[in-house]
């Protein structure tokens, strides 16, 4: 079998075959699966073979070989919930959630996504490119190979349009693969304060069939001062006639109801979900709709509880991680930050944590290519400057990438 590149000299191989196969990978999990000594080889963007290196290198005739120096491979993450494509900076609101002001408080004030999206609908096409080209290399440098990202601070139809056009464009131009969601829905814009009725049917009747054919998935802010539950369900009601898949932020701050509405509308996923209880954790466990936590956001507020990480797991929910990267409530592209925030904070396994970033990831977003090395699967993969993987979430605050290959192409090496 010929292949373009055979990475080998692999210390220890994560494959995590036979997780998350017909499904999420659901439950308490303590270990996974490990290959010493191996190999993958890859062909036109796939894996070919993958396992113990003897077993690889007998089948494979290989056009490059490169070593992995005994080092730890494991999928590239899939960061299924960020809001990349954004202009401006809120340091100041940093200072004053320091000063005792509330991320509510702040939006309230005319903060918040409001004060990115005067910043933002004042951007170029050119200038939100150039704003997220570095943020994308960041991630790429942190071991993200999928991500998604949503618009959501144009709230009007042009403004909202650029945001998903520049992920478009970057999905093109450098080699993270993007996912792009229509999150309009993300505020109510300073004109429509007064008539939070007249945005809802602007969302409804122009931006989200308006913007379709830029977006797979609708995504709202259910939330206490955004959407109510039933606006939610009025606004993703219309995206699912339009042929969107859905997502939706919930309960986020307060409980809302959010997770059993996302559930109800056969979301593929509900995120953040900090405040969901038994309710919407049962209702969650029992169905498809995969759960996108987002421990760098609870953590950047400073908020003393975080998602109920472990009664989700015990209860069967699926979990998946992601940064929420974004200006305001969570400013980091950094999956492996992310990793040691879910063990410490939501006190999942390292296990766990892996899974849901990698394998379990991709099913968030409805990707069944990638997140898990197997023949036929996407060869995207990250080669770690680390002992074991359990070791990566002991290790913060840093990146301890070696190498990023995706679709079969090495794309960041550390020492060039
Ligand atoms: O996921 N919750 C809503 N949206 C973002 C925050 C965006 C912002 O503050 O700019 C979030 O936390
Ligand atoms: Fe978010």
């Amino acid at each position: 079998m010929k292949a373009d590149l055979l990475l080998t000299d692999i210390g220890q191989l994560v494959t995590l075959q036979g997780l998350a196969e017909a499904g999420p990978q659901r439950g308490p999990l303590d270990d996974l699966p490990t290959i010493a000594d191996a190999a993958v080889a890859m062909a036109d963007g796939l894996i070919v073979a993958c396992g113990p290196r003897a077993e690889v290198e007998a089948q494979v005739e290989a056009r490059l070989t490169r070593s992995a120096g005994g080092r730890v491979v494991l999928p590239g993450f899939v960061d299924p919930h960020t809001h990349l494509p954004w202009a401006g900076s809120r340091e100041g609101e940093f200072a004053k959630r320091l000063a005792g002001m509330s991320y509510a408080e702040i939006a309230q004030a005319g903060g918040g996504i409001r004060a990115t999206m005067r910043a933002t609908r004042a951007a170029s096409l050119d200038a939100l490119l150039a704003a997220a080209r570095p943020r994308l290399r960041r991630m790429l440098s942190h071991g993200t190979t999928t991500a998604e990202a949503k618009s959501g601070y144009g709230l009007e139809l042009e403004a909202e349009r650029r945001q998903l056009e520049a992920i478009a464009q970057l999905d093109r131009e450098q080699p993270i693969d993007l996912v792009a969601t229509n999150l309009a829905a993300h505020e109510i814009p300073d004109e429509y304060r007064q008539d939070r009725e007249a945005w809802i049917t602007k969302l409804t009747d122009e931006l989200l069939p308006g913007l379709k054919p830029l977006a797979e998935f609708c995504d709202v802010f259910c939330e206490d001062h955004v959407f109510t539950v039933e606006e939610s369900r009025r606004i993703l009601g219309r995206a699912r006639e339009l042929g969107y898949k859905l997502k939706l932020h919930a309960d986020e701050l307060v409980p809302t109801g959010g997770a059993e509405l996302a559930v109800e509308l056969g979301a593929v996923s509900a995120d953040h979900l900090a405040k969901t209880g038994p309710a919407g954790i049962a209702a969650l466990a029992a169905s498809d709709t995969v759960a996108v936590l987002l421990p760098g956001t609870s953590f950047y507020l400073g908020a003393k509880e975080h998602a109920p990480a472990r009664a989700m797991l015990e209860a069967g929910v699926a979990i998946a991680l992601a940064t929420d990267a974004n200006p305001g409530s969570c400013l980091t592209e950094s999956m492996p930050m992310i990793l040691t925030l879910a063990c410490v904070n939501l006190r999942m396994t390292p296990a766990e944590a892996i899974v849901a970033a990698t394998a379990n990831a991709a099913w968030a977003i409805d990707r069944r290519d990638r997140g898990v090395l197997a023949p036929g699967k996407l060869a995207d993969l990250v080669v770690w400057d680390a002992p074991s993987w359990r070791y990566l979430p002991t290790h913060f605050g840093v990146s301890l990438v070696d190498t990023v290959v995706k679709r079969g192409a090495v794309v960041y090496d550390r020492n060039q």
